[in-house]
């Protein structure tokens, strides 16, 4: 692009004349008032400890900085910060930084950091001083800093491994995106052998076969999948799902109650066992064979089976009260769930089974940015998508099955979609 003396810029594609002052103004000033009163109300209940304010202040304060800061402002904090950020983030968990900072409460200079995690002090310290610089951990004195729970939850791989993961087999397809629509005349991805993934990662392989092929990384993504739902809306508890009614019928003695398709390494049955300890019937967890091989390492509750199973071939065990899948069907086009659903639909009982799919449901408007930022990932790595209520409708119905109900309680994100067959 050239921008001309006048303010004007050329790309190519199209001319536009910028006043340069707009650049250096607030985007969206006419929105401050009211965002400041929401602020100041959610802030109060948030104090008052308001379980739901938490996340009402965070939305009215993101809306704040988004339309407070300049179009210059905005430019740098995407551009510039985010990317630097991450590389910070990652060095650090790298390096053991975060468990040497957090291990107790007490201020720690970079010097001695850096003697802890064997780094050369003088290039630590740019890496403490951005990390303070974006609020993520806290500066009590020149050079010396303080742990804040951000950094106490990275001395725990099931947090921390997000970054690397992101970083090996993520990231490079998101970057990749705005080559390959090119490339693909801006279509919609629909080939996860054939989209940003693969030319980011310079692959041929599927995301989930490179997985298989490169086991550090299937190991932090599987304790990236077990982490990055927690304090999410969990159908599990009270007032979301009727829980009640899925348990509270006769398994028989060999009956499965709950089969967890794609169910990674069995947080989410641990989940619904702790929750939910007296419900009678199997509960069965299959994935990969590589996947189950971490599984078997997690000391998971005796009542949890662990099965083998490629959703794309028939499923083994019959007349389940429930085959559930969390983030599974998001992974895949629509052709391939079609296929996924349909290997389920023999094994159901008409009138008593049931599939439950636990996904986002994107809602018509106020879309939440965590599911609108997991469906351009889908986009750009698995030639996927979220969905919309009409979406998950549409597909269900082309396998066969009906949806009953869908579940939500929060702006669509992690739904319960019930379907069941008809009798
Ligand atoms: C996005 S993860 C979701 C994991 C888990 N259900 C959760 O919500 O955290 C998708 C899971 O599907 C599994 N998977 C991928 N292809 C599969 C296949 N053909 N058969 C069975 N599982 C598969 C992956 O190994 C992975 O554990």
């Amino acid at each position: 692009m050239t921008v001309e003396a006048n303010g004007s810029a050329t790309n190519g594609h199209q001319e536009a004349f910028v006043d340069g002052s707009v650049a250096i103004s607030a985007n969206l000033p006419e929105l401050v008032p009211g965002l400041l009163e929401k602020i100041a109300a959610s802030g109060n209940a948030f104090v008052s400890k308001d379980p739901k304010a938490r996340t009402e202040l965070l939305d009215a304060a993101r809306a704040l900085v988004c339309a407070t800061e300049t179009p210059r402002e905005t430019m740098i904090r995407v551009s510039w910060s985010q990317s630097t950020l991450y590389a910070c983030i990652e060095t650090g968990v790298d390096l053991g930084l975060f468990t040497a900072l957090s291990e107790d409460d007490k201020p720690k200079t970079a010097d001695s950091l850096a003697k802890a995690v064997g780094a050369e002090p003088k290039m630590l310290a740019r890496i403490l001083k951005h990390l303070c610089a974006m609020g993520l951990i806290l500066e009590t004195g020149p050079n010396e800093y303080r742990r804040t729970g951000f950094s106490m939850s990275l001395m725990s791989e099931r947090y921390s491994d997000a970054y690397p993961c992101i970083t090996d087999c993520i990231t490079g397809g998101v970057m990749a995106l705005p080559a390959h629509l090119k490339k693909n005349n801006y279509r919609n991805p629909s080939n996860g052998t054939d989209c940003g993934f693969q030319l980011g990662y310079r692959t041929t392989d599927h995301c989930f076969e490179f997985l298989k092929n490169h086991p550090v990384v299937a190991k932090q993504f599987n304790n990236h999948m077990s982490a990055y739902h927690q304090g999410r809306p969990s159908w599990m508890d009270d007032g979301f799902f009727d829980v009640p009614r899925l348990v509270q019928v006769d398994t028989g003695d060999d009956g499965a109650l709950l089969v967890d398709m794609g169910g990674s390494v069995g947080h989410d049955l641990s989940e619904f066992r702790r929750k939910h300890p007296n419900a009678a019937g199997r509960l069965i967890l299959q994935d990969l064979p590589h996947v189950l091989e971490q599984a078997r390492t997690m000391n998971l509750h005796q009542s949890i089976e662990i099965m083998e199973h490629d959703f794309f071939t028939e499923q083994p065990v019959k007349g389940a009260r429930a085959y559930y899948m969390h983030s599974v069907l998001h992974d895949w086009p629509d052709e391939k769930c079609v296929e996924i659903l349909k290997n389920i639909v023999p094994a159901m009982t008409p009138g008593y089974s049931k599939i439950l799919i636990n996904e986002n449901v994107i809602p018509e408007t106020n879309a939440y940015w965590e599911t609108t930022s997991l469906d351009i990932i889908m986009m750009a790595d698995f030639a996927s998508t979220e969905r919309t209520a009409a979406n998950w409708h549409a597909l269900v119905e082309a396998a066969g099955l009906t949806v009953s109900k869908i579940w939500t309680v929060q702006r669509g994100v992690e739904s319960l979609i019930e379907c069941e067959i008809e009798c």
